[in-house]
């Protein structure tokens, strides 16, 4: 089932999540729920708090073929170890048609649960390592627009919101 997306304003975003404990069909259900949510708007990931969830799940697919072969599902992710900087662009499905350059780590590791509750752990660079990197800061109420100077934010959140606004989008506050 494809959920809505919480947009940039929305509380639920700037909350840190639980840790989940139960590995159970719920759990399976709404991974289900979070890939096809994120194939559905054409992103590489997605977290929890996107769709209004309080968990520490999150869902990353960086292949080409996008058909569920190449998806990460992350449950209580956590970044072991994170090596050299590198500036890219970046965007994020809360904050649709903002692309600004970021620097972010080159390269990380990544220890998390899979849906059954076993322990894995993923590392990667280039576009993998800034969506691990971006996803994980979901769950701790992070966007990626904190990276940048604070005028320059003000600037982008304030053009976002009028573009919104023209698109007839409503946005909250905050
Ligand atoms: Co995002």
């Amino acid at each position: 089932m494809i959920r809505e997306i919480r947009l940039l304003g929305d509380p639920i975003l700037r909350r840190t999540t639980a840790t989940v404990e139960r590995f159970d069909a719920e759990l399976a259900a709404f991974l289900d729920d979070l890939v096809e949510t994120m194939y559905g708007a054409e992103g590489v990931g997605l977290a929890a708090p996107q769709v209004g969830d309080p968990r520490r799940v999150t869902v990353i697919d960086v292949s080409e073929e996008r058909d569920g072969s190449g998806v990460i599902e992350l449950v209580n992710p956590r970044i072991l170890r994170s090596t050299g900087t590198i500036e890219s662009e970046e965007g994020c499905l809360s904050i649709p048609g903002v692309v600004e350059t970021i620097e972010r780590a080159a390269e990380v590791e990544v220890e998390y649960h899979d849906r059954h509750g076993e322990r894995r752990v993923v590392a990667g660079s280039e576009l993998l390592a800034r969506a691990l990197q971006h996803e994980i800061d979901h769950l701790e109420g992070i966007l990626f627009i904190d990276y940048l100077g604070p005028l320059k934010r003000r600037m982008v959140v304030r053009e976002w919101r009028r573009s919104m606004s023209e698109q007839g989008i409503e946005v909250a506050e905050g």
